[in-house]
């Protein structure tokens, strides 16, 4: 019933019309039970007379029930509509005197009470009648016998009486439903107006208009427009974070292109074989500057906070620890770094993406083997704490001084005076997103003996 979904007016008609039909439905029932109750009652009283009136007539006359019908009294019922009269009165043993002799018997379940007036419906050559029955006994001084009157009307004027009253009721309700549909078609109409007229400032505004909403609204709206405003708050202050992050990232970029470009024109004008080539090795290198800014800020796009669904895989930590740290031990035997890892032999189940773990790992131990001096030890733990997975790199370099500790997590924030001069500040930003991703966090401690960093990543298991 996709069309209710649509309109607010539908809906709240369908909830109203339908339970309102529902109920108009039981109290129409209801006025024709009354209604046929309050008929009979009236045209049982006339019929229940006429009975009566034939019983005075009823005399015993040597020996012989004898009847004078009196017609004035039929006349009764039949003066009132169109409806057809039928008597009947039988002596003792049910022998038939005089009238309609095949007018329909009293039912069984009546006849024990049928020294007392009775009513009931029956049918009559194919029509519906109502039967008065009275009995009477009448005494001469050598005879007394009990004589049974029967009177039956059709039921036209009854069934008239009854439709009448039933209809004027149904009018009632009908003009009373669609009163109330009529009012909430209006009412609601009335009602929505504001949002009407909140929908007309909204689409003047510019896009770059993320100011709350002051409209009046109705109450029951006023906490949607409370949520507008929130998510639009939430909205500006990301699109002011993302502008940030935009100028930033392009100064960033700028300074090493305009070095490339610089060193360019050197080589160009340059004329000495031994210079060009030194001049091109600079050129190599803030080439590849550049092109791991350009991969980190890919990166970072990637496990932004609102960069999508973060899938839910579970995988061993200490495996992919493993493939990590030795897909790096060429890069540290490079550099004359001794890369070791501590993993335990149980798996250290987590849920998460994978390739972002490898990513999260690569980049702190690509910042042990770039910041620390030849010969230092760069070790990669995995742990199970408290039902925990916790990732550790420990290093035994220059470390990072305590009020530093907390900026090398901002992006583009680097440490002045770093050996490394090629970073560009984005690593461990990308290190704690991922973390947080996960449900996790990365904090900065001293290393072992107070020398050196470790990294700390705890992820939820
Ligand atoms: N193991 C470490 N030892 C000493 N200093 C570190 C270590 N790791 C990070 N730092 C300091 O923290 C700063 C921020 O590191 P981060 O990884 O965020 O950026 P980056 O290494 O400069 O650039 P990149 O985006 O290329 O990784 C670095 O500039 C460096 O000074
Ligand atoms: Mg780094």
């Amino acid at each position: 019933m996709k069309w209710r979904n649509k309109s607010l007016r539908r809906r709240l008609a369908f909830w109203l019309i339908l339970p309102l039909g529902v109920i108009s439905a039981l109290m129409l029932l209801e006025v024709r039970s009354s209604a046929q109750k309050a008929a009979n009652l009236a045209y049982d009283r006339v019929l229940l007379g006429s009975a009566l009136a034939i019983a005075e007539r009823v005399v015993i006359e040597s020996n012989e029930v004898l009847v004078d019908v009196p017609y004035v009294a039929l006349e009764m019922l039949t003066s009132a509509a169109q409806d057809r009269v039928f008597y009947q009165v039988s002596g003792p043993e049910n022998k038939f005197i005089t009238g309609y002799s095949d007018l329909p018997e009293i039912p069984q379940r009546l006849r024990s009470k049928s020294d007392q007036p009775l009513f009931f419906d029956d049918t009559y050559k194919g029509m519906p009648i109502r039967v008065g029955v009275v009995s009477h006994y009448v005494t001469s001084p050598r005879l007394s016998a009990r004589v049974t009157i029967k009177v039956a009307e059709t039921v036209e004027s009854r069934t008239a009486l009854i439709n009448e009253i039933f209809a004027s009721a149904a009018l009632r309700q009908a003009v009373l439903i669609g009163g109330a549909g009529l009012i909430l078609w209006i009412g609601l109409g009335w009602g929505l107006r504001p949002l009407a007229s909140l929908e007309q400032a909204l689409n003047r505004r510019s896009p770059r208009d993320l100011r709350p909403i002051l409209h009046e609204v109705p109450y029951e709206v006023s906490n949607l427009v409370g949520a507008i405003n929130q998510l639009m708050a939430r909205l500006g202050a990301s699109i002011d974070a993302m502008q940030r992050f935009t100028a930033n990232a392009a100064h960033q970029l700028r300074t090493p292109l305009a070095a490339i470009q610089a060193q360019a024109e050197v080589a160009l004008g340059e004329t000495d074989p031994e210079q060009i080539s030194k001049t091109l090795s600079h050129l190599r290198d803030s080439t590849s500057q550049t092109s791991r800014m350009v991969n980190q800020l890919l990166s970072l796009a990637r496990v932004a906070p609102d960069a999508g669904q973060t899938i839910a895989d579970p995988f061993d930590l200490s495996d992919v620890c493993t493939q990590t740290t030795k897909a790096m031990v060429p890069l540290a035997i490079e550099r004359d770094i001794d890369l070791g890892l501590e993993a335990p032999a149980p798996p250290v189940t987590i849920q998460g993406d994978k390739t972002l773990f490898e990513e999260l790992l690569r980049n702190l131990i690509h910042n042990a083997i770039s910041y620390c001096p030849a010969h230092s030890q760069v070790t990669v733990r995995v742990s199970n704490e408290n039902a925990q997975g916790v990732l550790e790199v420990v290093d035994n370099g220059p470390g990072i001084p305590a009020a530093d500790r907390e900026h090398v997590f901002e992006r583009f924030y680097r440490i002045t005076g770093s050996a490394n001069t090629n970073g560009c500040g984005l690593g461990l930003p990308i290190v704690r997103e991922i973390a947080r991703r996960h449900g996790g966090d990365a904090v900065i401690l001293a290393g072992a003996n107070n020398v050196g960093t470790r990294v700390r990543v705890v992820f939820s298991q």
